[in-house]
């Protein structure tokens, strides 16, 4: 198993050090091996906004940087952390661009079956949200997403908070590990069902062949699989998923 660390901070120091110590907890968990990637050893240019990667494809994007190689990394990899130094109450400005260099795989999901998780690192405070919202990107990315930690590392560190946050990495580290390795894919909660099922019903309904989104949805089959991937639904969930494929349509319908 390989996990990925990305880190987002232009110095080597509390972030680093805190996505390392997790990369180093979970080589004691297991057979994993590991890598950390500073986003600032990288060139990532900031986002046009030109929409072309959402709409043609993500090869139509202008800007001549190094996403496919990050994305590479991404997709050789059965884990992922996002480790961010809180900066002004959110991600830092070097992880914010490398989001949005993804932000096609929000419409056109792929990383479905590996795991998730975030480390935020902040001087006094804000960092919780951040943590959610990075948990909620994980989520959006069809990951499977291990609650994320945030570690205070106002200097000097006093030891007791030093401690405690070597407690979190090391709890957090045991439950990646925990997901990491389980075999089988999760049953989608009610809420992803409904994701999924309006998502497909909107691109196929809305939508045509010169629009990427439908190309990709339909190569994978996903206009009339259950879901992202073959898993069981009890009978009630796949009631619920034609359920949700009718409401969607009525509403598109209603919308004419
Ligand atoms: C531009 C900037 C903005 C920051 N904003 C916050 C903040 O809103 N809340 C906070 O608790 N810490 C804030 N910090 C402190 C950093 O989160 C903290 O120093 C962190 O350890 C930096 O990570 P690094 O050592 O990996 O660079 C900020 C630091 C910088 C440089």
């Amino acid at each position: 198993m390989k996990v990925t660390a990305f880190v987002g901070s232009a110095r080597k120091k509390h972030t680093y050090n805190a996505a390392e110590k997790f990369l180093e907890n979970l080589r004691k968990h297991g057979n994993v091996e590991t890598e950390i990637v500073a986003l600032s050893d990288y060139h990532l240019e900031t986002c046009r906004g030109c929409m072309l990667c959402l709409n043609k494809g993500e090869e139509f994007c202008p800007l001549k940087d190094d996403r496919d190689k990050l994305i590479a990394k991404i997709l050789e990899s059965d884990g992922m952390v996002m480790a961010s130094p809180n900066y002004s109450f959110q991600v830092s400005g070097l992880m914010k661009v490398f989001l949005d260099r993804l932000g096609f795989v929000f419409h056109r999901p792929r990383f479905y079956g590996k795991t998730f998780t975030s480390i935020v690192v902040q001087g006094i405070y804000g960092g919780k949200k951040i943590s959610k919202y990075l948990s909620f990107i994980g989520g959006a990315m069809w990951f499977n997403v291990v609650k994320g930690s945030c570690l205070n590392t106002c200097e000097p560190i006093p030891e007791k908070v030093q401690e405690k946050n070597n407690m979190l990495l090391d709890r957090q580290s045991r439950k990646f590990y925990t997901v990491l390795v389980r075999k089988e894919l999760p049953v989608p909660s009610f809420f992803e069902l409904m994701m999924f099922r309006t998502a497909r019903t909107n691109i196929k309904n809305q939508l045509d062949e010169s629009w990427r989104d439908y190309v990709y949805y339909r190569d994978k089959g996903w206009f009339e699989s259950d879901f992202y991937y073959t898993v069981r639904l009890s009978l009630l969930k796949k009631l619920a998923g034609r359920f949700f494929d009718w409401t969607a349509a009525r509403r598109l319908r209603s919308n004419k």
